[in-house]
């Protein structure tokens, strides 16, 4: 091999690893983005009720469905499966670092299902249930900005630092491929589906659908 060709087969590499790095941590960082808006949506819905509004319980079901939904299907499996692991492997260190990322997924989940729970309770018991879903929503919230934060800052920084260009192949392999089952033509179907249906039960401005009543 001549030298010129060993340099450009290099860049060829470097490109390669450039752009897989910029996907995957795009994809990652725009999930964190999705969540934390549909996460908005929410504490807009809450102040409608603090401002008097009669709410479409609906449109809590819906946006609290479909982060369900989306970090169980779409966003915890690039994480768990994926990210954590090769990190684990390529740098050791951040073994306390993806307990603490690992504990806080845990704390999410836990939490929105007590989430559910107050929704249910302030939907068929009345008003006097409003402030413990509120709190435990804003809560909720808490937590998962934390973790996104986390993610988004140390995490992908210890990545940079770390994986390998097959790593990151790997890692843009898993999230963006049509191959992987985990993200499937089906399940993107169900989710435009979701968020079709999310759009005309939210009130405006947040949706399309009526405002509330109050
Ligand atoms: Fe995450």
């Amino acid at each position: 091999m001549v030298l010129g060709q060993q340099n450009g087969d290099n860049q060829v590499n470097n490109r390669l690893q450039a752009n897989s790095h910029m996907k995957a941590i795009e994809i990652i960082q725009t999930e964190h983005q999705n969540l934390e808006a549909v996460l908005f949506s929410l504490e807009q819905l809450l102040e409608l009720i603090d401002q008097g509004k009669q709410p479409d319980f609906r449109a809590f079901h819906g946006l609290l469905t479909y982060i369900d939904r989306f970090l169980d299907h779409y966003h915890h499996p690039k994480e768990h499966d994926q990210l954590f692991p090769l990190l684990l492997k390529r740098d050791p260190s951040s073994s306390g670092l993806i307990n603490r990322l690992e504990r806080q997924n845990h704390m999410a989940r836990t939490q929105l299902g007590q989430v559910f729970k107050h929704l249910s309770a302030y939907e068929f018991l009345g008003d006097a249930e409003y402030q413990a879903f509120r709190s435990t929503l804003l809560a909720y919230a808490e937590i998962e900005h934390q973790h996104a934060v986390l993610v988004d800052q140390e995490l992908i920084t210890r990545a940079r630092q770390s994986l390998t260009t097959a790593d990151w192949q790997q890692v843009e392999t898993a999230f963006g491929s049509h191959r992987d089952p985990m993200f499937t033509t089906a399940w993107r179907q169900e989710f435009a589906a979701l968020f079709d249906r999310l759009v005309t039960t939210l009130p405006t401005p947040i949706g399309l659908g009526d405002s509330w009543d109050g």
